[in-house]
């Protein structure tokens, strides 16, 4: 136990450190439900911390729920009187285009989001403690230095060769095989979907989507004059490949958007062989797979997923990504692997904006080649987990009867179903004025749907975040 107090003890959160660990043991079974944990005064000697941290993590497994005070005696793992919320269905979104029109009510969530004093469960964003700001900067520093006057001029598409490289060792993993030359840099992931839209549709055509999906793919949609066809969609599994299947005999579909890897909102993953047939479906239409990966490297387990891309026969996947969620969203570095639309998305990127800004990527391929990004990464997916964890089990306790909840795999992502009848956008603005940010279910769909969900952000926590969570849960059930 001691250890991996210590490891994390000079973060600032020594106490959930130590609440962290009795969660464990009280997992693995070594204190059962009514069984006495040890008393403050033993912990606190047994793990060299004080009296008020053991307090304060005891405090905390309290307000969880995992262990309850009593007079005169200690505390108690309490019974689990509430099992964990059940997931959601399977959506059935009706399958027809629509025109989208989401602007201002996106746009309201993004304002929200970049708010510091509210609690941010919103955007799903990794906080501030979970990147290596300050390493990533000072290597940016050392760059500028270093590079002079190549990193105050351009870096045409495709983009930075250094980062190109990087971007290509990385996408092995995912198991693609990709040459620099396959890649062109972009301001961020949202750029690299915008861009891939752009050299694969027409004003008026149809992308076929996940239900949910992320609303900036809406806003995407909306802005290029696209409609969007909801395909169903499981929340661990992904999209239904029958739903697809007949939807593409149906309707003409132009191109499919979608996020295989750690689903933004819903946290699952497509199973391998599913990537492959849906790869192989698409194909068989000539229908390009645009490809969402951002999470890809940020799943709960040991290993990272494939990518779709690794199946792509054809050239038709266009691989996107970005370092958002893993180093810097503020950096705006991400890519694309366009497959046979790479001359298109290189054109496209000149038009736009000529080039990404070259110091953030040189600084960026500087921290994949040599600063330590396996390490970090490691570290980052097990905080994410961890802090997932405590996001679910804080929604289970605190949020009404009749709540249900994803199993996120991977990602920064919780969707949240409230029991019927409750209004999410009802719910976003008390939570406002309760300084809380969430995001409201219908962002996530283009005919609005999703009226009693919510997804929250995982990425921060701290005991705010709890709290905020517990608020949150009595404005839900709130009449
Ligand atoms: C699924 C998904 N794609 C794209 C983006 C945007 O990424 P970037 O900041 O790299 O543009 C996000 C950000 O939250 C996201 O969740």
């Amino acid at each position: 136990m001691r250890t991996a107090v210590q490891e994390n003890s000079g973060r600032g959160c020594l106490y959930q450190s130590v609440a962290e660990e009795i969660s464990r043991l009280i997992d693995q079974g070594m204190f059962r439900p009514g069984q006495r944990i040890p008393s403050v005064r033993a912990l606190s000697r047994q793990l060299g911390v004080s009296v008020a941290t053991v307090l304060e993590a005891y405090g905390l497994l309290e307000d969880r729920g995992s262990v309850e005070a009593r007079p005169q005696s200690g505390y108690y793992v309490r019974s689990r009187s509430r099992a964990r919320p059940a997931e959601p269905d399977i959506s059935a979104p009706a399958m027809s285009p629509t025109a989208v029109s989401m602007g201002e009510l996106v746009m309201m969530v993004l304002r929200d989001a970049s708010n510091p004093d509210l609690v941010p469960l919103g955007a799903t964003i990794p906080g501030p403690d979970l990147l290596p700001t300050d390493r990533l900067n000072r290597i940016l520093s050392a760059v500028a230095r270093r590079k002079g006057a190549q990193g105050a001029s351009y870096a045409m598409p495709p983009g930075c060769e250094a980062l190109r490289v990087q971007f290509a060792r990385r996408a092995l993993e995912a198991g693609c095989t990709l040459a620099p030359d396959d890649i062109v840099t972009t301001s961020g992931c949202q750029e690299a979907i915008v861009l891939s839209l752009q050299a694969t549709c027409r004003p008026g055509d149809t992308v076929a989507v996940e239900s949910p999906t992320y609303y900036n793919f809406l806003q995407a949609i909306e802005v290029l004059g696209l409609r969007a066809l909801e395909i169903p969609t499981h929340p661990r599994e992904g999209l239904s490949l029958d739903a697809l299947r007949y939807a593409l005999e149906q309707t003409p579909i132009h191109a499919c958007l979608a996020i295989p890897n750690f689903n933004n909102p819903l946290g699952g993953s497509m199973p391998e062989e599913k990537k492959r047939e849906l790869v192989e479906l698409l194909a068989g239409h000539e229908i390009p797979l645009i490809e969402d990966d951002i999470h890809g490297e940020l799943g709960f387990a040991e290993e990272r997923p494939r990518a779709a891309k690794a199946f792509d026969r054809k050239g038709l996947v266009m691989l996107c990504g970005s370092v958002s969620k893993t180093l810097a969203p503020g950096y705006r570095v991400g890519w694309v692997a366009a497959g046979r639309f790479q001359k298109q998305v290189e054109h496209l990127k000149a038009v736009h904006n000529l080039a990404t800004a070259t110091l953030p990527q040189l600084a960026v391929a500087e921290f994949l080649a040599n600063g330590g990004y396996d390490r970090h990464l490691r570290r980052l997916r097990k905080a994410a987990a961890r802090q997932m964890e405590w996001l679910s089990r804080a929604v289970a306790r605190h949020f009404p009867e009749g709540t249900k909840m994803t199993r996120p795999q991977g990602g920064l992502g919780l969707w949240v179903e409230l029991p019927p009848g409750i209004d999410a956008l009802v719910l976003y603005e008390r939570a406002l004025r309760a300084g809380i940010t969430i995001a409201p279910g219908p962002l996530f769909s283009p005919k609005q749907r999703y009226r009693n969900f919510v997804r929250l952000n995982a990425g921060h926590w701290s005991d705010r975040t709890e709290k905020a969570v517990k608020v949150l849960g009595g404005l839900a059930a709130q009449p």
